[in-house]
């Protein structure tokens, strides 16, 4: 019993030591490394399923929805997803890209739809639910391959992925006619939503609308909070392991700084049970805009209870989100 007994806490010992020693070699990989923290945000790796085939929509229950692809920068190629409000599926039947650009200008709003990090714009299950949930609601929707993501070439980098969706929305204003474009950025892509939007307001022409689903503030106070931030939180040197990493690959993602600048229409959806997001940032993200606009009537902050259990991702399930949305968007294609 007795050398049993002492074998067993050997091994409890050495099991110890080994989780130490993967738990302080992490941190000291990442600042290594930098490069793979980036890696780790983006997670744009991430592809499965694999044997998926982006450009087919149409085998993937998205019958009224073409696939293209746009040149944002020399060398890089990133796919796009056009899916018409439903109501229009059996004349989108066999039609190309000219039919579908052509349907832009039909005067239902457009919604640029910025996915967060990880996998592809079908591959997670949540993706083609909001796609279907918009369409059904009577909206365009495009969906953002980001460079480095699913099927499009290239890299992906703060600056990048800015850089695609910015085109993106210029070749929906160029089709688009009178309808109003809003964007819609989801988790990390809250960030591109509002680089985006800045370079709109610095050009003279903001976005018609914003939409943000789960922002946080900044990417340094996301990595913080962030589940897999957590539990380092303790760690000696958190700021120095991962924080600062996180700015030695340029990544900033700076909602906060953004919204000061931004003009547009803005609409902020934060479920009050969001374990990735925490909410309080939604909150402090609002009252940011209240203190910089001088108008306060087009900002508005939808919480959904912690009841309903959306978390991150399902607030696209909410039966009263469409008519929430074309509260919003009605109004802006008047202005
Ligand atoms: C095509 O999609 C629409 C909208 O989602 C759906 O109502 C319809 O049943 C689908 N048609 C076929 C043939 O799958």
């Amino acid at each position: 019993m007795a050398r049993s007994g002492g074998s067993w806490s050997v091994r409890v010992k050495t099991l110890f030591i080994a989780l130490l020693v993967v738990y302080i070699s992490v941190p000291v990989t990442l600042r290594l490394f930098p490069g793979l923290l980036a890696q780790i945000v983006f997670f744009h790796f991430f592809k499965v399923p694999f044997f998926v085939d982006l450009e087919c929509p149409a085998d993937l229950s998205l019958n009224h929805t073409v696939n293209f692809y746009l040149t944002p920068e020399d060398g890089v190629t990133v796919g796009v997803w056009h899916t018409v409000p439903d109501s229009q599926w059996e004349q989108a039947q066999g039609k190309g890209l000219p039919w579908y650009e052509a349907s832009l200008g039909d005067d239902a709003p457009v919604i640029i739809y910025l996915h967060g990090n990880g996998g592809t714009r079908w591959a997670v299950s949540h993706r083609v639910g909001l796609i279907k949930m918009l369409s059904a609601a009577g909206f365009h929707v495009l969906v953002l391959e980001y460079r480095g993501f699913g099927d499009s070439t290239g890299q992906p980098s703060e600056d990048g992925l800015t850089t695609d969706a910015l085109q993106l929305y210029h070749w929906v204003k160029a089709h688009s006619r009178g309808s109003p474009v809003c964007l819609w950025g989801h988790s990390l892509g809250t960030g591109v939503a509002t680089n985006v939007a800045r370079k709109l307001q610095e050009q003279g022409n903001p976005a018609d609308g914003v939409i943000l689903e789960a922002p946080y503030t900044n990417i340094r106070e996301e990595v913080a909070y962030h589940p897999l931030g957590l539990i380092y939180w303790l760690f000696p040197g958190f700021e120095y392991f991962f924080l600062d990493t996180i700015a030695l690959n340029n990544l900033v993602f700076p909602n906060d700084e953004n919204l000061k600048t931004i003009s547009s229409p803005l609409m902020i959806l934060h479920a009050e049970d969001d374990q990735v997001v925490p909410f309080h940032m939604s909150q402090e993200l609002h009252k940011i805009v209240l203190q910089s606009r001088s108008s306060k009537d087009e900002v508005r902050m939808c919480s959904f209870s912690g009841s309903l259990g959306y978390g991150h991702n399902k607030i696209f399930k909410d039966p009263d989100l469409p008519s929430v949305l074309w509260e919003f968007l009605q109004p802006l294609a008047q202005r």
